[in-house]
């Protein structure tokens, strides 16, 4: 791989959290790691003394006020937007297209239309989907073909009633990157253009008078900034015409009992005490942002990003679906075997190796691909080749361990094994990677239940679905269950042995946590893997 000219280690050298060299992080589209200007930057907020801005005379109030004011000067400078007055702080990029959605909502007619795209992240579908409902309004949806959104589509989309477009600027699953001046160029100037650069605003530059968008907005976390802030920049005349999602102090001119009037905008928007702390780490995290070469930076990230797709490439059990030049260096890919993903994901975790795995909040994206789960790299600028190679020796290790598992997969368990005696040859004096090895087993031994794969039956649980079929007979329970990830379909059926057969009370009665303990279960239920055991567990509680 050639290296550029950008220094990654000298950049990563800033984020006390990536000072572990056998840790790699690489769900930077997820959120990215802080560099120690912003921790300091919010930890000297708290330490000269806080104040609530906008509402005192004193020291404390006026300089909350001047954090807040001087980042929103800050944040217009940095998306080249008009003024301050452009600019919105909102708790995060989903609370700024929920203002966006609900109150250009308010000012449509039952039968207008809005385009959206089939890789929106959900937070640019679910809030047009509400209101949708609300005003009887139309959605219309811009396909995605061979990876890239297919903007010729949107001719046949706009009619007469077309009042909104608003776009990812950049898909956060598959990197993909619309030219957006193209898109302005054929919208009728009475549509509003919303762009979601969530997913663009840490890799490439944002000029919103080139764009000539509407509205923009983003979250601070997703580029070194503090998490709980978001951005909603919005030319002026439409913010002042727009209803804000939020009333309350703050954002009023004068309040009586039955009436009030509210201030200008951007303050209207801003109900509540403010996120002080977070602006003022926001405000460091443009500093830094603005000291690095940006282009060299981007040339280092597309290096990674090939250099990653070409690894991935060579393992015939992987299929790719991103494009290996895309804008916020994202490697999207599946094991051919879709239900072993989140086992990957799994193991890279446990080579201190972090991506994502499941639907990336696009749901309609990967049904479209049939895809039920994808794993996800994203890069950033202080990842390296190291990081890299980590996963690929680790992707390669895993499918190593695969093949010889299915070499090596002795006489199939049958289902009987599965009950709690039987279950606990897993326990204490078993390896991790042997206890492992039988869960797998026994969700191999899970047969595939066509007729529970229902949403009647999902038992909700982020990453990956898992579908279970409760009946009571003569008092007493029995289930039938099936999952899209085998570990998954193990680790239910070890939970489901503890309790088929048994009478509500009994499984209320039973404890599950000292079970889980005995058998060292805590890796496959940590909440942050919200595979849905944790559900399983509760709906198993609250049986009638
Ligand atoms: N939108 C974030 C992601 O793509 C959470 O992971």
């Amino acid at each position: 791989m050639n290296s550029s000219i950008f220094d990654a280690v000298q950049f990563k050298a800033h984020f006390p959290a990536l000072k572990n060299q056998a840790d790699h992080y690489l769900d930077n589209a997820a959120t990215t790691q802080k560099p120690l200007t912003v921790i300091e930057a919010i930890s000297r907020y708290y330490q000269t003394g806080v104040g609530n801005a906008h509402r005192g005379s004193h020291r404390y109030s006026r300089e909350a006020t001047d954090i807040i004011e001087q980042c929103r000067q800050r944040t217009a400078a940095f998306i080249q937007a008009e003024s301050a007055k452009n600019i919105v702080f909102t708790q995060s990029c989903t609370a700024a297209l929920n203002t966006l959605a609900r109150g250009i909502s308010e000012q449509l007619q039952a039968g207008d239309e809005i385009i959206l795209s089939v890789l929106e992240h959900h937070a640019n579908l679910l809030p047009w989907q509400d209101a949708a409902k609300r005003k009887g309004l139309i959605l219309k949806f811009l396909p995605v073909n061979n990876g890239e959104l297919d903007i010729a589509s949107l001719d046949d989309l706009i009619t007469d009633r077309t009042r909104v477009l608003s776009l990812s600027a950049c898909s956060n699953t598959l990197g993909c990157s619309p030219d957006l001046q193209a898109v302005r160029k054929r919208l009728p100037q009475s549509c509003l253009f919303v762009v979601d650069a969530a997913q663009y605003i840490a890799h490439s530059p944002v000029n919103v008078e080139a764009l000539g968008c509407d509205f923009l907005c983003f979250s601070a976390h997703k580029m070194y900034g503090p998490e709980g802030l978001g951005v909603l920049y919005g030319k002026h005349t439409l913010l002042d015409n727009l209803p804000p999602l939020l009333s309350g102090g703050g954002m009023i001119q004068h309040v009586d009992l039955e009436e009030s009037r509210y201030l200008e905008a951007p303050h209207r928007f801003e109900a509540g005490s403010p996120a002080t702390a977070a602006i003022a780490g926001f405000h460091a995290a443009l500093d830094f942002f603005a000291q690095w070469p940006q282009d060299s930076i981007k040339q280092h990230k597309q290096a990674l990003c090939r250099y990653a797709h070409q690894g991935l490439q060579q393992f015939h059990q992987i299929k790719l679906f991103s494009h290996a030049h895309n804008p916020a260096g994202i490697v999207c890919f599946s094991l051919q075997e879709q239900e072993l993903n989140i086992e990957l994901a799994d193991f890279l975790d446990r080579h201190g190796i972090a991506i994502r795995q499941g639907h990336h909040c696009t749901q309609p994206l990967l049904q479209s691909m049939k895809q039920s789960s994808l794993l996800r790299a994203s890069i950033a600028p202080y990842n390296t080749q190291e990081d890299i190679d980590a996963l690929l020796r680790a992707c390669d290790a895993f499918l190593k361990s695969q093949e010889q598992l299915r070499q090596t997969a002795p006489n199939s368990p049958t289902k009987k094994e599965l009950n709690p005696q039987r279950a606990k040859v897993i326990s204490g004096k078993m390896g991790w990677q042997q206890r492992q090895k039988q869960l797998i087993l026994w969700g191999k031994e899970i047969a595939i239940k066509a007729e529970i794969r229902k949403e009647r039956y999902l038992i909700p649980g982020c990453e990956s679905a898992l579908w279970l079929h409760a009946k009571r007979r003569n008092g007493y329970w029995h289930f039938r269950h099936d999952s899209d990830a085998r570990l998954i379909r193990g680790v239910a059926a070890l939970i489901l042995s503890w309790v088929d057969g048994r009478s509500t009370s009994e499984i209320h009665a039973f404890d599950f946590a000292q079970a889980i303990e005995e058998l060292q279960l805590e890796n496959y239920l940590s909440p942050s893997r919200s595979n849905g055991i944790h559900s399983l567990i509760n709906y198993l509680r609250n049986l009638p």
